[in-house]
This record gives C-alpha cells, structure tokens and sequence, in this order.
C-alpha cells in the first residue's frame, strides 16, 4: 500500500498542474484531480504525483488531516468543486482556494466550511505558468490555524527574496484574495503604464521597436527594475514567424480582463479610497476593446496633429514612469490600508511590500523601498508622504509634467500617466476644488457646507426659494 499523500490538487489546468510538481519536487506526496479526464493524463506518469478519477478517491487518498488546494477558475467553478469535495471530508481537514476568487465570495465559503468544522483558507497565488512552476507569491487569508497546518507547504513551494519565502498571512477569510486583488489592481496599473510610454515613444519619437527595447532594457537596470519592463523589452523584440515584422505590430490593440482590476476598482470606490490610476487602467481595457467603433470614430474625426517643437527626450518618460508607478503604488497600498481597518483584518502592509517582490507579477526593485518605509505599523498615511519616496516623485515631476503636456498637445491618450499626476498633484494640494461642490450641494439640496473658521454645518442665502 502506497504512503498517504499530504496534498490533493483539485483543477490541473497550467496552474494547479505546475503547483503540484512544484509541490511533488519539495519533496511532497501529490494527488491530483481533474473533472476533465484528459487534464490527468500529463500527470498519469510523472513519479509522485497520484492521480484520481473522482474528488472521493483523491480525499481517500490523503494523510489526515487532509489538506485540499482546489486550483479551479473562479466563480461558480469553486462551489461546484466544493459541492465534490467537502461531503467527503471530516472535521478538522483543510480546503484551499488557490485562484483569483473574489474576497466576498471567500468570506461567504469561510463562513459555510467553518460551519461544518472544516478550515478554509483563501489563498491568492501570483507567477502566472513559471511563477507556479518555480515559485510564486503566496497570500493567504483565513483562519490562523488553517493556515498555521498549511504555512510549511505554501512556504516550500513559494519564491525567496533575501532567503524569506514570498508567502505571507493577511488575516480572516477574503484577507489573502483581497491582497491579491489589489496586486491585480496595481498589475494592470503599472502594465496600462508601460504600454502608454510605449505608444509614446513611437508616437512622438517615432523610435522603432528595437531602439525602445534598448530603453527598456537599459531602465531595467534602475529604479524601474522590475518583471514587468524585463518582459516588455523581451516582447518589443519579439519576430512574428509569418511575416518576419515585429510580432507587436500584428497584435490587435485590443485586450480582455478576467475581473480582478475591476474588482480592484470596485473595492476602492466603496472604501472611498481615490484609485484613479487603477480604475483609469480598467477603463483603458476597455476603450481598447471598442476598437471597432474606435476605427469608425477616427475616420469621422480629423487626425491629431503635433504641436510645433520637439518633444521631451526619452529620459522623461523614464522618470514619468516612475513617479506614475509610485502613484499607483501609493494608491494600491492606501485601498489595503482601508480594507485592513474595515475588515479588522492583521494586514500587515510592509507583508505585502516583501513578499511582492518575489515570484509574482509585480515584482520591482521598488518594492524594498516601499517594504523599507511600511516595516514599522502603523506606518505612513499614504507612500506619497515616505521621504525616499517623495523625493523620487519631486525628481519626476518636471519631466512626467512635459511629457503629459506634449501627449495630451499632440493628441496621444495618457489615461494612466495623466490620472496618476494628476492623483499626485491633487494629492499634494492643500486646498484644492471642493469648496465650489459644497457650494453646489447646498444650493440644490440644501446639503450644507462646512467653513474654514469654525466647525458646523452651515446654509447659504442663496436666494432661491
Ligand atoms: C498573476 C496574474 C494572474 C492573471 C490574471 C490576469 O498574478 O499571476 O495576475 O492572476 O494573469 O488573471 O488577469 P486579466 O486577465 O484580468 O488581465
């Protein structure tokens, strides 16, 4: 009789598939399941890895207490693999979300599986194909004592930094999906960032693919060190095999969205933390996606045209890039701070910081920085007010100011540059617009406006009935 597995892995698409021989190569016994048959069969052979006809078999096959990792798509998939699963356990066994669930759904199944005694752990899992593979970025939420049984597995397959697994525990139920949501959030943030210095330096430079991969590669090697500008240098170069052109240019300008940026988006408009720079990155997918009706629209309308003079030079969209980039970190961290005080989670933010600079799709030379200014709780209201920080944004602004006035001249959309300064202009402000709302709210509704030299609520004499 074979040794019980320590494991059972629900889902084998590329994902669980490549977490389980990660697991199975720190030395774990791997079960595997997949309500698609032909999803086993890659694994049919592999040494250590046993694999299951049905969720019975695989939960049979388990050590107690047993430890499951359903690696399913979001949504409904999840309940449908917890309705195979969870009847066949016992008190005490451990389930683990590994996919991009969204944090209410994970706080709804916590709430049902703790009922039935069993531990639930909402696990978000960052490295996309190799990360899983290789070691991703790990960040878990749940019970304390779930993850307290399950904690030597995610660590042993998680990436390092500085020796330290890049796995950390963000507090109850949703706290780990949450934490992965906001990477989402930052993820299409710095990736609409990027492309938009892309489309910039062709537009205006008119410098072809190659010269910018040299940037790209060059910026690497700073401050902008990061996955992110490492692939986009790599991607720039990339040959299309049927026509030998760059691959880029026969790639529609077109992309989708699985939900999580949307989700992001959603979380800081009803926490009442300011995103723009990730909300303008959703919405930028999105104007992509009308790119039909962009087409019929551009032939309607006449072309933008340059404006006479020459534009910032390449280095300016370096240092735009980067006080966006901080912007946008600043505005992912300020959502997770709220949600840490509204949820009562133990969301440590410097965590999130560290274990974000291994493994998953963020990971950036910045993010010391940015661990460096959260170590020490509560920590500052906003990464715009961390002096390391600020100093590199006050250092950014002249250029990233030049190259947002000669796009928008010039008739270039910056959604993502142009809302993140102007986050970090209004940011800045100590008196900015909302006096003239006030003014508003009270003359049509009788709102009331708060004044300057002293505290209550006060009406104008609008003289309007
Ligand atoms: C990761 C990625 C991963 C995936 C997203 C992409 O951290 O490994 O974020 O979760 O690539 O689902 O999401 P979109 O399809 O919405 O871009």
């Amino acid at each position: 009789m074979t040794a019980p597995c320590d494991i059972g892995v629900v889902g084998l698409g590329v994902m669980g598939r490549n977490l389980a021989l990660n697991l199975r190569d720190h030395g774990y016994r791997v079960a595997a399941h997949d309500s698609t048959p032909s999803a086993l069969a890659p694994l049919a052979d592999r040494d250590g890895i046993v694999t299951c006809a049905d969720a019975s078999a695989l939960v049979a096959a388990l050590a107690k207490p047993r430890v499951v990792l359903l690696m399913v798509p979001a949504g409904s998939a999840v309940d449908a693999a917890l309705e195979r699963v969870v009847p066949t356990l016992e008190p005490g066994d451990i389930v683990l979300d590994g996919g991009n669930s969204h944090f209410l759904d994970t706080r709804r199944r916590t709430a049902a599986l703790t009922r039935r005694r069993l531990g639930f752990l909402g696990v978000g899992i960052s490295g996309g194909e190799t990360g899983a593979r290789d070691g991703p970025a790990i960040m878990a939420g749940g019970a304390a004592d779930a993850f307290a049984a399950a904690r030597p597995m995610l660590e042993a397959i998680a990436a390092r930094v500085g020796g330290q697994p890049c796995c950390a525990y963000f507090g109850t139920d949703g706290a780990g999906h949450f934490v992965k949501m906001l990477h989402n959030g930052i993820e299409y943030a710095d990736m609409q960032l990027i492309a938009e210095t892309v489309f910039l330096l062709r537009r205006r430079h008119g410098l072809a693919l190659d010269a910018i991969a040299d940037l790209f590669e060059a910026w690497n090697d700073g401050p902008l060190g990061s996955f992110l500008i490492e692939i986009t240098a790599t991607v720039l170069r990339q040959r299309d095999r049927e026509t030998g052109g760059a691959l880029l240019d026969v790639i529609l300008d077109r992309a989708g969205q699985k939900g999580t940026g949307q989700w992001a988006s959603v979380a800081a408009l009803e926490l009442g933390v300011p995103a723009p720079t990730i909300m303008e990155a959703v919405a930028a997918r999105a104007l992509s996606a009308l790119q039909p009706e962009r087409i019929a629209a551009a032939a309607e309308a006449p072309g933008a045209t340059a404006p006479p003079g020459s534009p910032p030079p390449p280095e300016a969209y370096r240092d735009a890039l980067l006080g966006a980039k901080i912007c946008a970190y600043a505005q992912g961290f300020a959502v997770l701070a709220a949600a840490r005080d509204q949820y009562g989670w133990a969301l440590e933010l410097g965590a999130a910081a560290r274990i974000w600079q291994g493994g998953c799709i963020i990971r950036a030379r910045l993010l010391a920085d940015v661990e460096a200014a959260l170590r020490d709780p509560p920590g500052p209201a906003n990464l715009l007010r961390v002096p390391a920080l600020a100093e590199r944004v006050v250092h950014a602004l002249p250029s990233w100011r030049r190259v947002i006035a000669d796009g928008v001249a010039a008739g270039v959309p910056l959604p993502a540059l142009g809302s993140a300064l102007a986050y970090c202009d209004a940011y800045r402000s100590g008196r900015l617009w909302a006096d003239v709302i006030q003014a508003q709210r009270d003359y049509f509704g009788a709102h009331g406006f708060e004044r300057i030299d002293r505290p209550g609520k006060f009406h104008g004499d609008w003289g309007v009935a």
